[in-house]
């Protein structure tokens, strides 16, 4: 029975992000935890059912005026099962806060280790709905896609621009509240290259579930190819990517974003600086690519109803001139 539901959870949960399927060190110590927990469960439950399905069978009622025998208290039984449940929560206790200790706090730099050895800093920047990441050592910014190395300890310092956020990305790590003004602090040492998604796991508005994430993790060499193009300045722009940058620089949208290297400083909405080299937009929830980002332009409101940007009534031509500036942005 146990075995058979424990198989129907594993199946079902295949396809999407599962818990069960850990691939960061601090995902496989709450996997561990899990096990032991669900384990000490299952023996619980088997011996308490056992006993219970035997009292029923052997001391069933037998005839009208049968009563049985009339017995009262047994010291040794109450002390016994008093006991027994409490050993087994302490252990439990003292299992989970060990763990607890062990995915929260960031493992320390050795004093001594080479400078590869330092752990990459990233600040977790929730907002009513995306995340941004910010690479303070690196010097880069981006949304909702965050690039780490495998095999590399990756700090991340987790705090909320607006209301309480909570990151959570189920294959690499515990939830940890995104907190405004406040910094919770959290790791990961992802094992393998992979493509893990992620969702805001705390109800933080009308998008709340609309605020998903995307973690990339590459190989070190990925990873620093990655940096490199981040890191790079804008192109030259052709004629007609200029005419988008114009329209970019005049239509309002500097109030809220950056592109560094422009006049665009706005902090509200997501850095876009590098915004072509992004698989996904919009707090994740879907490709970017010229046609979605043309869609975006035209009514942001039709396509994620109650985000902050407003429909700036472009016109197509408009649209047309953005997109080919913003696709430029690799
Ligand atoms: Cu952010 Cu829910």
């Amino acid at each position: 029975m146990i075995l058979a539901g424990t198989m129907m959870i594993t199946v079902s949960c295949a396809a999407a992000p599962s818990v069960l399927a850990p691939a960061s060190e601090s995902a496989l110590k709450t996997n561990g935890l899990t096990w032991i927990v669900f384990a000490i469960a299952a023996v619980v439950f088997v011996v308490v059912e056992a006993l219970l399905i035997y009292a029923a069978v052997r001391f069933r009622r037998a005839g009208q005026s049968d009563l049985p025998k009339q017995i009262e208290g047994n010291q040794r039984l109450e002390i016994g099962w008093t006991l027994l449940p409490l050993i087994v929560l302490l252990i439990v206790f003292f299992l989970s806060l060990s763990t607890l200790q062990a995915i929260r706090n960031q493992p320390a730099f050795a004093a001594g280790a080479s400078m590869e050895a330092k752990p990459l800093t990233v600040r977790v920047v929730g907002h009513q709905w995306w995340w941004e990441f910010d690479y303070p050592d690196l010097k880069i910014v981006t949304a909702n896609e965050l690039h780490i190395p495998a095999g590399m300890q990756v700090n991340l310092d987790i705090e909320s621009i607006d209301v309480i956020h909570s990151f959570w990305v189920p294959q690499l790590g515990g939830k940890t509240d995104a907190i405004p003004g406040h910094v919770n602090q959290s790791w990961i040492k992802a094992i393998q290259p992979g493509t893990y998604e992620g969702q805001c796991a705390e109800f933080c508005g009308v998008e709340h579930g609309l605020m998903r994430l995307r973690v990339i993790v590459e190989t070190p060499d990925q990873f620093q190819a990655w940096v490199t193009k981040q890191q790079a300045p804008l192109p030259s722009f052709s004629q007609a990517e200029a005419q988008g940058e114009q329209l970019f620089l005049t239509k309002g949208c500097v109030a809220c974003h950056t592109i560094q290297g422009t006049t665009a400083q706005g902090k509200i909405g997501p850095d876009l600086t590098h915004l072509a080299s992004r698989s996904v937009m919009a707090g994740a929830i879907m490709d970017r690519n010229l046609g979605t980002m043309e869609n975006w332009l035209a009514d942001p409101q039709a396509v994620k109803p109650g985000n902050l940007m407003p429909n700036l009534h472009l016109t197509q031509d408009e649209i047309t001139k953005l997109g080919v500036f913003l696709e430029r942005l690799k």
